[in-house]
């Protein structure tokens, strides 16, 4: 079976450039392929043989692969199945390849915005010690919001144990005094279940809306996967204003559901 696909739809899915963008390249020579400047852009080519360079850079044969899914509760972020239900066996036959792993982790009882992915550099770029991309989750708290969490999660919250978290943002929902927005850049184990116990509250529930600049869409329903396309991936990178992400959030959930 040919292997061949046109030269855009290649380059549309291994780079950030829409179709008339890698027109317009084309045009100007600066595609090529196999070294030789070709200007168009429906021309097909076998990813196995040819070399395309873009704007001087070289794209990769392999195409990575990235799925969005909005985690149920009862499903641990692994690979493996000792654990018992894995999120992985959720994910459609059409959208798994061979090497998919979760970028992350979210809790059994945690629900909501997860990346898999068999990219291992994306998955790195998001989860390394050190590069902070700040991921937003909506708490139902046991106990009333206090005005004195701000302050304290905002300076990183200390354990007794001693261990530090970084500076998270928190804002309280304004309908209901048991549900918070809390903005977090680091993942570590029961991240927000233990700054909530360290502050004598207690976490009853934890949905994440957005990784970086990604915003789980609200038709993607629980348990449910999409498919990322090469410019929502960028966006992990761009984060949101969480303040203005927190109150447009909450305008829209009154709009659709209380002000009817
Ligand atoms: N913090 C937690 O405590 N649990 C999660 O699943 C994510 C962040």
């Amino acid at each position: 079976m040919s292997d061949n696909i046109r030269l855009d739809k290649f380059i549309s899915e291994r780079t950030e450039l829409s179709r008339s963008v890698i027109k317009q390249l084309a045009s100007k020579g600066g595609i090529l392929v196999d070294g030789a400047a070709v200007k168009k852009t429906d021309t097909k080519i076998d990813p196995k043989k040819n070399t395309v360079t873009v704007s001087g850079r070289v794209l990769s044969a392999r195409r990575d692969h990235y799925i969005l899914m909005n985690k149920p509760e009862g499903y641990v972020c692994s690979t493996g199945d000792r654990d018992g239900r894995t999120v992985m066996e959720l994910i459609p036959d059409d959208l798994r390849t061979k090497g998919m792993f979760p970028a992350g982790r979210l809790d059994k009882d945690s629900t909501g915005a997860l990346i898999i992915t068999d990219d291992g550099d994306l998955a790195h770029r998001l989860l390394a010690p050190g590069h902070h991309v700040p991921k937003i989750y909506i708490v139902k708290l046991a106990r009333p919001f206090q005005n004195k969490y701000i302050d304290k999660f905002a300076a990183g919250v200390v354990l007794s144990s001693g261990e530090e978290f970084l500076p998270a943002r928190i804002i309280p929902a304004k309908n209901c005094e048991k549900l918070a927005f809390v903005e977090i850049c680091e993942g570590k184990y029961h991240q927000i279940k233990r700054m909530f116990a360290a502050v004598e509250n207690h976490v009853e529930n934890l949905h994440r809306i957005s990784v970086g600049g990604l915003i789980l869409p609200e038709k993607l329903g629980i348990g449910e996967c999409m498919e990322l396309l090469h410019k929502d991936v960028e966006n992990l990178f761009s984060p949101l204003d969480f303040e203005k992400f927190c109150r447009d959030f909450e305008d829209d959930f009154s709009a659709k559901h209380i002000n009817k």
